[in-house]
């Protein structure tokens, strides 16, 4: 762990407390569930896990409650070799929690309590600024307080520092200055219908929303598209490019879009030699092996697990 960080992400830390039954409760009910587990989630945990697990020199800034779930989400981190220097423990608040609730037929209704999350700050982010200074790449989300994501990008961007930009969950609006501080914006359909106020269902879509964002001064946007992959544009070749996805069985795909995230951090990261094209084939790949396994991180593949050809 000692040594420079290369990829930092500044995010959120969440406790996912999942319980799966035949159907939902109505309000006033109680009915019995068939099992519970518990995971690892929230987006900027989720990234630098994905990204640690890769290989790059990961840390993390956020913050947990004084809870169990704090304790263990910060055990989590250094199983994952990920330098937790920066990440923050509160008292008087709570981990961050998304109580899930799944049906028989899959689909879910999620509670989430921002918690200790909500009080990361830009003072917090200035603290580890000599960190940031040294990475390669600041990856961030909008689980933390928008204007926290904003101050970490532009103390990256004052040490020429790569930033990431993953704008999830959609809201209604972003910081003005939020475009013009992303070298890379990636968000997935629904977050750039949101941002571009024009539907992004096909491909197609997808190409126009990217000229939208790349007008707005993003320098290479990534829009990912589920099973079709991804499309790409970049400032210097302003022809959107459609990256398709490998068929797969898919297990399920909670986490995907952040192994995604995580993936491309550390193809920027360490591979600074690999054309954009690639880095976001790889990124493909990587997010493809996590829908074949169910949970979150636990799909996350670990270095053994992937073929050389994605480290050449
Ligand atoms: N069914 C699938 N088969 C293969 N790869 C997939 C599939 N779904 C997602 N992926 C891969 O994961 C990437 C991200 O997926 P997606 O665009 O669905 O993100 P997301 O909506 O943020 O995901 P999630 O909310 O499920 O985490 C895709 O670009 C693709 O590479
Ligand atoms: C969290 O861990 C610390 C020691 O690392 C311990 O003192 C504390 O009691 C733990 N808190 C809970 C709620 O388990
Ligand atoms: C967490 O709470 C325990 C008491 O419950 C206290 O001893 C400890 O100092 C607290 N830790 C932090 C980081 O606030």
């Amino acid at each position: 762990m000692a040594g420079v960080v290369e990829v930092v992400v500044v995010g959120s830390c969440n406790t996912d407390l999942i319980t799966y039954t035949a159907r939902f409760p109505n309000p006033g009910e109680t009915i019995h569930g068939h099992s519970f587990s518990i995971g690892f989630g929230g987006k900027g945990a989720n990234q630098a896990v994905c990204a640690a697990r890769l290989g790059a020199s990961t840390a993390m800034i956020g913050k947990v409650g004084n809870d169990t779930f704090g304790n263990d989400t910060t055990k989590n981190f250094q199983n994952n070799n990920i330098n937790i220097d920066h990440l923050g423990m509160e008292d008087g608040t709570s981990t961050g929690t998304a109580v899930i609730t799944v049906d028989e037929s899959g689909q879910n209704s999620i509670v989430i309590v921002n918690g200790a999350n909500s009080l990361l700050s830009k003072s917090d982010v200035s603290a580890a600024e000599p960190m940031i200074a040294r990475a390669k790449i600041l990856v961030c989300q909008l689980e933390v307080e928008p204007e926290v994501s904003i101050a970490a990008m532009k103390l990256a961007r004052q040490h020429n520092v790569m930033t990431l930009f993953n704008p999830a969950p959609a809201r209604a609006n972003l910081p003005p200055d939020a475009w013009t501080l992303c070298d890379v914006f990636c968000p997935n359909e629904a977050e750039a219908e949101m941002f571009a106020g024009m539907p992004v269902k096909a491909k197609e879509d997808a190409e126009k929303a990217s000229l939208f964002f790349l007008d707005k001064g993003c320098k290479i946007v990534i829009i990912t598209l589920g099973d079709k992959g991804a499309v790409y544009v970049t400032q210097e070749n302003r022809t959107p490019v459609h990256v398709p996805c490998r068929v797969t069985k898919v297990v399920d795909t909670t986490g995907a879009g952040d192994a995604f995230a995580g993936a491309l951090a550390y193809y920027m990261a360490c591979h600074p030699g690999l054309a954009i094209g690639q880095v976001i084939r790889r990124s493909c790949e990587i997010a493809r092996m996590s829908v074949q396994h169910s949970g979150t991180q636990n799909s996350y593949p670990v270095r053994q697990q992937i073929p050389d050809e994605l480290f050449l």
